[in-house]
This record gives C-alpha cells, sequence and structure tokens, in this order.
C-alpha cells in the first residue's frame, strides 16, 4: 500500500542547481521539468508532453515558455499549450499540469498535491547554505528504499552507537539515554544531552579535552525535514543545567548544524539532500570539509543499513515491526503524516 503523500512542500533540489537549461527531477513517483523565467522565478511544469508523453526536459526554454523537442509543441510557464506548429486551434485542454514552486533555504519547494498549496512560512526553517551564522557544505545521496524508512531512521538516534561508531565515534549513551519529545505544530522536536562523552571529532575548544557534555536538539518537520543543532560544552555543564535546554551564559565550546531533507522520489525511491558545518565563532573551512566528509561515510553507514532492512521488508511487506521506547518520536510523527495523508494538518497548523 502507497504511503505517499502528496499535499504537501517537497525539496526539488537545491536552488542553485536550476537555471534556463530545462532540468528533470521525480518527485513522488511523477516526472517534474523545473527552470527559470527571464527573470529568474523558477517554473516547475508536469516533465510529460500531453502529444506523444516525451520529456520536456529534452526540450527548449525559449522566453518563459519551453518547447518540446520532438514536435514542436510550446506551454507557457501556467502549463497552457501556445504553440502547435502546423495547426491554428489550440485546445484550452491541451496543457501540462504546472506545480507550485518556491525557493526559500536553498531549496526549490514543489507542492505534489491537488488542494491547494497551504502558506510558505510553514516550510521548514532549514539554515540556507550562505547562513553567515554557519560554513555549510552539502550533499545528496540516493536510496533504494521507501522514504518512511529514512525518517523512522532519523527519528530515532539510538542507532548512532551501532552503525555510527566508526564514522561519528558514538559511544553507548546514544542508544541508551533517552530523548525528550515534544510535539510541534508541524512536527516534532527531540532534545537531550549526551553527557561525559569524548568530543568526537575533536573540534574546535573542545580539542583539549578529553569528555565533554553535547546538547543536541532537533526538529523532525513534515514531511521529512531534520534540523540538528548540535553544542559541545564543558563535562558538569548537563548537571548544572538540571538537564534542561542549557542557557545563553553557558559557554559553548563548539557547536554545529545539519539541516536535511528526504524526498520520496517514488515508492521505493528516496533522496536525502543534506547539509551539516560548523558556527562560524567556532569552526573553519578546514573543519567544515572534515565534517561533511565524516557526514557522508555516516549517511552511507544507514543506507547500507536501510536498504537492507528495506529488502527484508520487501519480503513480507504486511508483517508489523515490534516498536521500543525509543520509537516515541517515530510513533508520534507517523501519526501526524497518517492525519495529512487525509486532511492535511499543515493547513490546521
Ligand atoms: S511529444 Fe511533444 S510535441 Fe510530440
Ligand atoms: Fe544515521
Amino acid at each position: 500500500m502507497s504511503n505517499l503523500i502528496y499535499n504537501s512542500w517537497y525539496v526539488a533540489g537545491w536552488a542553485d542547481e536550476f537555471d534556463r537549461t530545462p532540468r528533470q527531477r521525480m518527485l513522488l513517483g511523477k516526472p517534474v521539468v523545473l527552470y527559470r523565467r527571464e527573470d529568474g522565478t523558477l517554473v516547475a511544469l508536469e516533465d510529460r508532453c500531453i502529444h506523444r508523453m516525451a520529456p520536456l526536459s529534452m526540450g527548449q526554454v525559449e522566453g518563459d515558455d519551453i518547447r518540446c523537442l520532438y514536435h514542436g509543441f510550446r506551454f507557457a510557464p501556467d502549463g497552457q499549450c501556445n504553440d502547435i506548429p502546423g495547426q491554428d486551434m489550440i485546445p484550452r485542454r491541451a496543457c501540462v499540469r504546472s506545480y507550485p514552486v518556491y525557493e526559500k533555504s536553498s531549496w526549490a519547494w514543489v507542492w505534489m498535491g491537488d488542494k491547494e498549496p497551504t502558506d510558505t512560512a510553514l516550510i521548514a526553517d532549514a539554515k540556507a547554505l550562505d547562513d553567515p551564522e554557519w560554513i555549510l557544505r552539502r550533499g545528496e545521496l540516493d536510496y533504494e528504499a521507501n522514504y518512511q524508512l529514512i525518517n523512522d531512521n532519523l527519528l530515532d538516534l539510538t542507532h548512532l552507537t551501532y552503525v555510527h561508531s566508526n564514522s561519528f565515534g558514538a559511544d553507548e549513551a546514544w542508544s541508551v539515554n533517552r530523548p525528550v519529545v515534544e510535539t510541534l505544530p508541524n512536527g516534532v522536536r527531540n532534545s537531550r544531552w549526551i553527557v561525559n562523552t569524548p568530543p568526537v571529532p575533536p573540534l574546535g575548544k573542545a580539542a583539549g579535552l578529553d569528555r565533554v557534555d553535547i546538547w543536541t536538539s532537533y526538529d523532525f518537520i513534515i514531511p521529512g525535514v531534520f534540523l540538528l543543532y548540535t553544542a559541545i560544552y564543558q563535562k558538569g555543564t548537563a548537571q548544572d543545567c538540571d538537564f534542561s535546554k542549557p542557557g545563553e551564559d553557558r559557554e559553548v565550546l563548539f557547536n554545529n548544524f545539519t539541516s536535511q531533507a528526504v524526498v520520496p522520489t517514488g515508492e521505493s525511491t528516496t533522496r536525502y539532500y543534506f547539509s551539516w558545518g560548523p558556527g562560524s565563532a567556532f569552526g573553519d573551512d578546514a573543519i567544515a570539509d572534515l565534517m561533511i566528509d565524516t557526514a557522508r561515510q555516516a549517511f552511507f553507514e544507514d543506507k547500507v543499513m536501510i536498504e537492507a532492512q528495506q529488502r527484508i521488508i520487501a519480503c513480507e511487506p504486511e508483517r508489523p515491526p515490534m516498536p521500543s521506547n525509543a520509537d516515541k518520536a517515530i510513533t508520534l510523527f507517523q501519526r501526524m503524516m497518517k492525519s495529512l495523508d487525509k486532511t492535511d494538518a499543515l493547513q490546521q497548523a
């Protein structure tokens, strides 16, 4: 049974990937072509010519329009066909679907649903690549797996101990202690301290320390955007803060931010976009490079596990999982996504 949810904004790519050359992106099993108008604004159309189904992404942009380079039908940004070579009468129904498109946080977002798009202010507040507070690097990864498995992976970071002991050097604390899980209008928040742990890799002012306390808090936003803030403090800070959110007065030794988007490209394929990097007050280009290399290694570890998991699930898709008490955020988020499927929860947020 499909768990794809159409009435939501999806990342179609990094905004700077798109220019006057039409480019195809798959979103929820549908081909979409994106290009920029003469004024630089984005157009997103169904990538399927109405005539004989050639992809418009193999066509050419003319002014603000795009022409199919099979038999020459031309389409305006609203999807209406406005030229059929050798034919004067163009029926009104001669149009391809036009999708709402919006740029925010260095990503191009496309609304895939039949309903009116929700307020773009509700799109996740990821960090733009040029945000001066952070030194960010970026990447993408394609998965042969249903998007929900990747959402589930990000909603339960107890896997760090087992999957990422090499890359992130995560110790047992990640699997043993439980985050505080809160519900947000458009997602869930997971926050916790990891206490008395090595600063791995040794970074910034934390470099000389054997043991530190790490505050880590992330929002997971509908339909699959992960926004994680991590800060390193002197050992003992967690206790001094009563294990709650550290105040501004506490000295941060190092911090970093990552924005990640999980995008279903089909029923069992997913594209994962990510940026990561240190706070500009604590890091430099070399540290940013080191962090993104480490992240790539870690995400590849996730990919190996999740694709293997997908192959096992495919043998008996209806057989249910057995949740643990670490699955609270997964359960909450899946419930939100199910309600979105029917009623579009974001519109009510
Ligand atoms: S398929 Fe596009 S014009 Fe024929
Ligand atoms: Fe992971």
